[in-house]
């Protein structure tokens, strides 16, 4: 879970801890559990920009939802502004409400096609994804950041500051480096930083094994 303010743009959250998202977890039947524990947004799990163009059926199976899962995020993945404006045209009419873009996930086969947190590296192409996103959604666009590639390169701080500059309307930041993965320890000064540094809304991500940690 993740602490937030209440508004991401004009989305009003119906609490200030959101679901974060996990990968072949967060489906219907799990957000709807998290929902009724107080969850006051909830991710679909990350879908590929690419499989969305090319209409894959594993992908659409993704985007399964229902009048109760609201409000609720699409997170896409993809390496080129170009798929990533068809891809949200594809998304038109769906019933969701917030379009988030994966700049965090670490897995290899993500990274060597240019997506996740790959992106990190590219700051140039991140803003040009997500210009693209801001254009053509109707939905607020969020980003989702780690606090860097590794931790000779922790640049989460410029990547916050690129990404508000192109329109985001919050960041979420998972406050590992790539080379982390999921394991170590959050680096929540790092997340202060970025938060520091933009004005937009920014929710920290990761650690949050207690109360105490989560209402630092
Ligand atoms: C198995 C697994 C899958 C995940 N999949 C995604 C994902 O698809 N998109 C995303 O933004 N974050 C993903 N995350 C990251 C989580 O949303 C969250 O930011 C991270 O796990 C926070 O760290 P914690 O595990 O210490 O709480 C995943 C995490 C795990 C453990």
């Amino acid at each position: 879970m993740r602490r937030c303010d209440r508004f991401i743009a004009a989305l009003a959250l119906a609490a200030v801890f959101l679901c974060a998202i996990v990968c072949c977890v967060s489906d219907l039947a799990f957000r709807t559990i998290a929902r009724s524990f107080g969850c006051g947004l909830a991710f679909a799990e990350m879908i590929s920009a690419n499989g969305l163009v090319h209409g894959n059926k594993k992908t659409e199976k993704l985007l399964s939802t229902s009048p109760a899962d609201r409000p609720l995020g699409i997170q896409l993945a993809g390496a080129d502004p170009g798929t990533i404006g068809r891809a949200v045209e594809k998304l038109r009419g769906r019933s969701f409400d917030l379009l988030d873009i994966n700049a965090a996930c670490p897995v290899r086969k993500v990274v060597r096609r240019g997506e996740g947190a790959s992106l990190l590296k590219e700051p140039a192409c991140l803003a040009a994804i997500l210009a693209e996103a801001v254009k053509r959604a109707t939905v607020p666009v969020t980003v989702k950041l780690r606090t860097g590639w590794d931790h000779t390169s922790r640049n989460a701080r410029e990547i916050g500051r690129l990404a508000e500059d192109a329109g985001v309307a919050a960041i979420f930041i998972h406050g590992r480096t790539r080379a982390q993965g999921y394991s170590g320890d959050v680096d929540y000064a790092a997340i202060r930083e970025v938060k520091n540094a933009v004005r937009v809304p920014v929710i920290a991500s990761g650690d949050g094994l207690s109360p105490r940690l989560v209402t630092f």
